[in-house]
């Protein structure tokens, strides 16, 4: 069980810009494609859930128009502030409050309900704040084999290994669920959505891109995985490794999982 289920990460730490921003690069485009397969229409009101630093919030407003709304909230809105003026931005903690507004035609929520422990009560929040057919898209990771794929020696696969590892554990300490991204479908279906419908995308990160991730959250985690039994040494030798200029892996799997409230 965990013993400490605050939020992992901090968006006011030096390497949060950082984060959230290799976050939008490599998954952006991801996102767009699903919301442009589903449909927001200029006038749609939307709410952005734990909006990190704000790009999809921005997207939508220019999908939505003049005529539409988006309401983007976080926990902790301190990488929001340039959300841009037709954005609405809002402090918020999904798991208690109600939903700011509403009801919504569309509702996206990217890396947030699997960090909280109660994921459950909060996807039925925010299945309960759409409009009747109004759309849902929740996109998750998924414990995903991050397999090295350029050729590294057995000991620095296993020093990957170990260490992307250590990170999971010790977001597990603190209530994330990495099995979370697979349930959602049924979990939707539980609440009596519509049209659920699951994709999955894993590509390569390399030094340049997505593998940044993986330096930053071992910087921005590093006092519990060092707790966790990691040395600084072994932190120092992965930050060189996924830095190296020959350096790719796999990504962490993102499952999208979108639905529809019956009309
Ligand atoms: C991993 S970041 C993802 C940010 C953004 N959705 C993205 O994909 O680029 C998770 C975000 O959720 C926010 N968050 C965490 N717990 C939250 C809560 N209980 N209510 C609202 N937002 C929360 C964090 O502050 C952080 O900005």
């Amino acid at each position: 069980m965990p013993t400490d289920t605050r939020y992992a990460f901090d968006n006011r730490a030096e390497e949060a810009a950082d984060q959230l921003q290799v976050l939008e690069a490599c998954l952006d485009p991801i996102t767009a494609a699903h919301l442009d397969r589903l449909g927001v229409p200029p006038g749609a009101h939307c709410w952005e859930v734990g909006a990190g630093a704000g790009s999809i919030a921005r997207l939508l407003a220019e999908l939505a128009g003049p005529t539409g709304s988006v309401t983007a909230t976080d926990l902790d809105p301190a990488r929001l502030a340039g959300a841009g003026g037709s954005v609405l931005v809002r402090r918020h903690d999904v798991r208690y409050e109600q939903p700011p507004g509403g009801p919504f035609d569309l509702i996206h929520a990217r890396l947030l309900l699997l960090h909280l422990p109660e994921r459950h009560e909060v996807l039925a929040t925010l299945a309960g704040a759409l409009r009747p057919g109004g759309l849902l898209l929740i996109e998750e990771f998924d414990r995903s084999p991050l397999t090295v794929l350029t050729p590294v020696d057995p000991g620095e696969q296993a020093l990957f290994s170990r260490v992307v590892g250590t990170v999971l554990t010790v977001l597990g300490d603190r209530g994330a669920d990495l099995d979370w991204a697979r349930r959602v479908h049924g979990a939707m279906t539980g609440l009596g959505l519509t049209e659920v419908r699951t994709a999955v995308h894993a590509e390569s990160w390399s030094h340049d891109g997505g593998a940044r991730l993986h330096e930053i959250n071992s910087r921005q985690l590093q006092g519990p995985l060092l707790a966790a039994g990691l040395t600084l040494d072994e932190l120092t030798r992965f930050r060189a490794l996924v830095r190296r200029r020959d350096f790719s892996a796999l990504s962490y799997t993102l499952v999208s999982t979108s639905a529809r409230r019956p009309v």
